[in-house]
């Protein structure tokens, strides 16, 4: 069976019991399954099979080599927002034009390697930026091929940290801008123009803002293809949200249906940027209840070797995620604060959850966990990176290990 799911009582990732794995290499630890890595991949490329397009899986949701390998078995390309992701790209095998590279302040260093290494498109994120990669490619005596990030003030409805398309937010440059200066990047010998870019933000849970967004960029094509001006792509961005407590979002299939019914009508390949759609749901983080506490009041602090050091989404942006048992006892339910190890009141996984009362030494998985989890990991405290596991079927293996105290120091006189 693939995925997340109570065996008798014993949650399992496939066929592996998480205990076995925890008993095995210690907590706290990231458990991923390939099976819904490979679903989810699937799913969402079949839904846009009847129109020409490319996943450039957003590398920032998850970027642990094993992983990355396999979405580019899977057929996946990339999205990198990094110097650091893109060459984690061509480490996993990546070539360059399997690559986006797109980001809001990207340095000279990482500019001049991305027109170097020529990758499928640089997303310009300004005019100053377009003018500065230019020079760098007539410097080295080529041209890079860019596409325009546009803000088309448009509000995604999800959380404002992670919302990207409004006129407020630093990204992109506003659609009336992106007609003028595509109109005068003819006269840019540096610099091919071949796509028009767009995201506006990220765990969006009603289709209506993807849809505006396809809409916006395929206006500004229209715009362009009148002056004559011809592209290669439109590149749509990620931002499919999924569900982390279990209400319905739009579908792989839904997203789809909204995207080609603005889109189809181009003979455009079209570029998708997924991150947590693929990955959110396919790894949870496991980790061991180390105290009890009782309070007055009749609740408890449920003290877990996990928090914000490896799971910053609840106290960065409020998210929910369920939090349920590794071993699943029949005993009442009490109410309680799942809270972290860390030297901070905000660092609490989870705050007024029903659950049976865990004891000391049992293992909780906090579900949906695999985007934006072990990437936004630290060191706070000095503490050392999780372990991190990918499941297949019956078999699993360590793809990451945890941090020693000398990897924690390594960097340092
Ligand atoms: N493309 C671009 C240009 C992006 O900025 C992002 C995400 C993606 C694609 C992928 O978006 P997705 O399909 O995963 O929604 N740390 C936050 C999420 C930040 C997303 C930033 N950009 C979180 O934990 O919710």
């Amino acid at each position: 069976m693939t995925g997340f799911s109570y065996h008798d009582s014993t949650l399992a990732c496939d066929d592996v019991p998480l205990a076995e794995i925890a008993q095995a290499i210690g907590t706290p630890l990231y458990v991923y399954s390939a099976g819904i890595i490979q679903a989810r991949y699937r799913e969402l490329d079949e839904a846009f099979s009847s129109h020409r397009h490319t996943i450039h899986y957003a590398l920032k949701a998850n970027s642990t080599l094993a992983i990355v390998r396999l979405l580019r078995a899977l057929g996946s390309a990339v999205d990198a927002n990094s110097g650091g992701e893109i060459e984690l790209a061509l480490r996993a095998g990546f070539i360059p034009p399997q690559i986006v590279f797109t980001g809001v302040g990207k340095s000279p260093d990482e500019l001049a390697r991305a027109v170097v290494l020529g990758v499928k498109a640089i997303n310009a994120e300004s005019a100053g930026e377009l003018e500065r990669i230019d020079h760098i490619a007539r410097h080295h005596g080529t041209r890079a091929r860019v596409a325009v990030r546009i803000n088309p003030d448009i509000d995604a409805l999800s959380h404002p940290h992670i919302s990207t398309g409004l006129k407020t937010n630093k990204f992109g440059i506003p659609l009336e801008e992106a007609r003028q200066l595509c109109r005068g990047l003819r006269m840019h010998e540096g610099l091919e123009l071949v796509g028009v870019h767009i995201h506006v933000g990220s765990q969006i849970t009603t289709i209506e803002p993807l849809r505006r967004a396809a809409a916006a960029a395929l206006e500004l094509w229209s715009d362009l293809a009148a002056d004559g001006i011809r592209l290669e792509h439109l590149d749509v961005g990620g931002g499919l949200g999924i569900s982390y407590d279990g209400t319905l979002v739009p579908t792989a299939a839904e997203y789809a249906q909204a995207v080609l019914s603005v889109l189809e009508s181009t003979e455009l390949e079209v570029l998708l940027e997924p991150g947590r759609a693929i990955l959110g749901p396919a790894g949870v983080l496991v980790a061991r209840v180390v105290d009890v506490k009782p309070q007055p009041g009749g609740y408890w602090f449920v003290v877990l070797d996990a928090g914000m050091t490896e799971l910053l989404r609840p106290m960065l942006y409020g998210a929910y995620h369920r939090i349920v048992p590794a071993d699943h006892r029949p005993e009442p339910e009490v109410t309680c604060d799942i809270v972290g190890p860390l030297c901070e009141s905000s660092d609490t996984l989870g705050a007024e959850r029903r659950l049976p009362l865990p004891h000391v030494g049992d293992l909780v998985a906090v579900l949906d966990a695999g985007a934006y989890g072990s990437v936004m990991a630290s060191n706070y405290n000095r503490r050392s990176m999780p372990a991190e596991v990918l499941v297949d079927g019956t078999r699993w293996r360590v793809i990451r290990r945890r941090q020693t105290i000398d990897d924690l120091l390594a960097c340092e006189e």
